[in-house]
């Protein structure tokens, strides 16, 4: 909030993008501007110039001055811990919330599985993601539609309908559905390796299924049904929710009409009887009718992306989606923009899960592990965990599970999306080192502190005496808290939750060092005790929004 007030005040003065860096020693500020590159405009030297912007710009509770081309800013740490803390402890859970997004709807299409098959693993990325880019739209002020494109129809039902039917068996299916499915998945793609007829009779089966053939029809719906069932049980168990689980087959009667529009404006061919499109700059055509008439993921886009337009008024649309479709994206809003549809599209990419022997997990093959597996694997371990450290704690259950969640989301989401991972749950699930659980715990810490407070009637205050904060701990605690709402703009920014979450860490450390090198709770001095306490709770309340918008619930005990 004060580099933001900073930058206001330098706007006053000098034209033009403005950034402030950060100096290397702290000795020399919290922030400075360079003034190189404005030797031109002001016909002065940058020494000079420094020096006469630093007798202009006053900005309260910041101290100015100029070394060398440089002006210095230096927060004033009781300045800052005044407003900082008034704030959090005011606005509370909705501190750092914005309207920047005030009056624009935002779908975000994520998670998408394509079903009949398990959640694979890798499925859990942009479920996670997505998920909390979803949370920091709505911290924003976007009108948020969360949309989940269940990938419900395409060849893979034509597979799974031949394989049922050849080798399904009835009893098994009765009481392992999905289970079964993947087995029958799993042998299609094997024997399918060196068989050209049986991918033929998949596709077949496909093609029957569009025309509406009642067998087909059958099995689909049953097959479906089955699947999102329990899709909706491990939503249920990570806490997230959609507004629309619209998918592929709902679309698909709507793609016609689409393609009318996009050959109405004479932007497709047909090409050896399939209809499709040159994309500038691209080898691949886009296909949008195979030669037999069916539709295709390409075309079932298009449906979707006219109706999320029109129907649902989206002003932006971001897809959720691994980076091996970047070149879907790009077509599908490059061909928008032929369309005249002037929206904001991103595609958020994101790296694969890899083995810890750096090869790629694939359910195809049977080498993927179901996110069922891994969530339950989590939970185990994180029981195992407080019973080692807090055998006696009330809600065992629940809080096992938050912290399972908690891991998996933050091992991931603390890298780069744009990344491939190596998954490794023992790593995540620690306690220790930079992970989920270690702020979670971070968390529960700072909430006991501030409870065994209240038992000795002490409670943090919004007017505590903040001048009495002299550690260099405190200092940085102060400081790392202050740059929490810009944090959260640049996460959002660009779609990166990871710059929370490496955020997040660097405020855990900064909380630690200044939980072990400043006593609260035995300190004799009452202001400092009272200071120190609040600023136990404005961090707690800054973990606990951070967490949150990465999907993580912080317990206040564990
Ligand atoms: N079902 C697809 C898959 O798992 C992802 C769908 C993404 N969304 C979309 N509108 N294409 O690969």
């Amino acid at each position: 909030m004060f580099k933001q007030a900073i930058i206001s005040e330098l706007k006053k003065h000098v034209k033009g993008e403005i950034s402030l860096e950060v100096p290397p020693d702290h000795k020399l500020g919290d922030f400075a501007f360079p003034c190189f590159t404005l030797a031109k405009e002001f016909k002065k030297s940058p020494v000079q110039i420094a020096q006469e912007l630093a007798g202009k710009i006053k900005v309260q509770g910041v101290r100015v001055s100029a070394t060398g081309p440089y002006v210095n800013f230096f927060l004033d740490t009781a300045g800052v811990a005044k407003s900082l803390m008034l704030d959090i402890l005011t606005q509370k859970k909705r501190f750092a919330s914005s309207r920047d997004g005030e009056g624009r709807i935002v779908g975000i299409d994520f998670s998408s599985p394509n079903i009949g098959k398990p959640l694979h693993f890798g499925n859990l990325r942009t479920t996670m993601l997505g998920n909390s880019i979803a949370r920091l739209h709505e911290f924003a002020g976007f009108n948020v539609l969360r949309l989940n494109y269940l990938g419900d129809w395409g060849t893979q039902f034509g597979t799974l309908i031949h394989a049922y039917l050849t080798w399904g068996d009835k009893k098994r299916f009765k009481e392992h559905p999905v289970e079964h499915l993947v087995e029958l998945y799993v042998r299609f793609n094997k024997e399918a390796e060196n068989s050209a007829e049986l991918k033929e009779k998949a596709r077949e089966w496909f093609a029957k299924l569009e025309k509406g053939d009642a067998m087909a029809l059958k099995l689909w719906s049953k097959f479906k049904h089955l699947c999102l069932d329990e899709l909706r049980g491990v939503y249920k168990t990570l806490g997230i929710t959609f507004d629309s689980f619209n998918g592929e087959a709902f679309y698909a009667p709507k793609v016609e009409a689409a393609l009318e529009r996009v050959q109405a404006k004479g932007l497709a061919v047909v090409d050896d009887g399939a209809l499709i499109i040159r994309m500038q700059g691209s080898e691949m055509p886009m296909m949008l009718r195979k030669r037999d008439g069916s539709t295709t993921y390409a075309s079932r886009d298009v449906a979707t992306v006219l109706d999320r337009i029109e129907t649902l008024k989206c002003n932006k649309l971001v897809y959720v989606v691994g980076h091996e479709q970047s070149q879907h994206f790009q077509h599908l809003f490059a061909l928008m923009k032929l369309l005249g549809y002037d929206k904001e599209f991103v595609h958020v990419s994101y790296g694969l899960y890899l083995s810890q022997d750096g090869s790629k997990m694939s359910t195809r093959k049977g080498t993927g592990i179901s996110m069922e597996g891994v969530l339950n694997e989590a939970i185990a371990l994180a029981k195992k965990t407080i019973e080692e450290k807090n055998p006696g704690l009330k809600d065992k259950e629940k809080i096992a599970c938050d912290v399972a969640i908690g891991a998996i989301f933050f091992g991931d989401m603390m890298n780069d999306r744009s990344k491939d991972i190596v998954f490794d749950l023992d790593r995540f699930v620690s306690f220790e080192g930079d992970t989920g659980p270690y702020l979670m715990y971070t968390h529960a810490r700072a909430a006991s502190i501030v409870r065994k407070g209240k038992e000795q009637k002490v409670s943090p205050k919004k007017a505590a005496k903040f001048e009495v904060l002299k550690h260099p701990a405190e200092d940085r605690v102060i400081k790392l808290l202050s740059a929490f709402p810009q944090k959260v703009k640049e996460a959002l920014a660009v779609h990166k939750p990871h710059v929370l979450a490496q955020y997040l860490l660097e405020v855990g450390h900064a909380f630690n060092e200044f939980y072990h090198s400043c006593p609260c709770l035995q300190e004799e001095n009452k202001d400092l005790k009272v200071a120190r306490l609040t600023l136990i709770e404005a961090s707690r309340q800054i973990l606990e929004n951070g967490l949150r918008l990465l999907g993580i619930t912080a317990p206040f005990e564990m």
